[in-house]
């Protein structure tokens, strides 16, 4: 795939078919995830992948919890929406806008979706260290990014989420994460099911004059 194309084909997706991903594609998309620069090259990330009964054991954990409305306790604090700045605000709340007009009376597959971790053939749980400076939670982002574009350029799809990493201690345990180690992030891989309308929503940008200075 041509790069331009791979960046284009990367979009969030949330609901995944049943087909399983290749051990060989899940080392190799996380071996060149690993050409991500970071700070004097410290590579500080760990990725733990979820897959098989161990993945299962996650989703019914997530599901459980989810459908007893268990408050979310990520290793990263929650901020309110209030807390973002204005820019941000008015994007979060356009992307809500449009998801709205978009799905409809179909608006309850978003919440199924994150309730049943996205379908996800595997889940890459993305790891800092407890006491991780703020550049490598910057290299821990490109790190994700790399992998998600990896990915993309395999037509392995993938979902960066929130969600995934709102019960931590459940997937600590299951997944043997010491506990000096934050579990910061969680991406979802699969294939895309076409047939859930959710797939095919595709978000704006704001205008690049909006978020470019160029100085000459
Ligand atoms: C840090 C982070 C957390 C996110 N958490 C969630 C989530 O919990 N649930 C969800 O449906 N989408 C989540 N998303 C996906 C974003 O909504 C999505 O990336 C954004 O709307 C842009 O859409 P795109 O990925 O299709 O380009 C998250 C994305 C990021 C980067």
């Amino acid at each position: 795939m041509e790069f331009k194309e791979a960046v284009n084909y990367r979009q969030s997706i949330r609901y995944f078919t049943d087909q399983q991903i290749a051990p060989a594609d899940l080392k190799e998309i996380v071996q060149l995830a690993q050409r991500t620069p970071s700070w004097a090259n410290s590579q500080p990330w760990q990725a733990y992948v979820a897959t098989g009964q161990t993945l299962e054991k996650i989703k019914a954990h997530h599901l459980a919890a989810a459908q007893q409305g268990v408050s979310g306790n990520s290793d990263f604090p929650v901020a309110h929406r209030n807390q973002w700045g204005q820019p941000a605000q008015e994007n979060m709340a356009k992307w809500g806008q449009d998801l709205q007009t978009y799905l409809g009376d179909q608006m309850p597959q978003m919440s199924a979706a994150q309730a049943h971790l996205f379908n996800a053939a595997a889940l890459v749980y993305l790891v800092l260290p407890q006491d991780a400076t703020d550049w490598s939670i910057y290299d821990l982002g490109a790190f994700g990014q790399t992998l998600m574009l990896v990915a993309a350029d395999r037509k392995i799809d993938s979902m960066p989420a929130y969600e995934i990493v709102r019960y931590p201690d459940a997937v600590r345990e299951l997944m043997g994460i010491p506990a000096d180690q934050q579990v910061a992030m969680g991406i979802a891989l699969g294939y895309r099911d076409p047939a859930y309308r959710i797939n095919g929503f595709r978000t704006k940008r704001a205008a690049e004059s909006t978020i470019l200075t160029i100085k000459d």
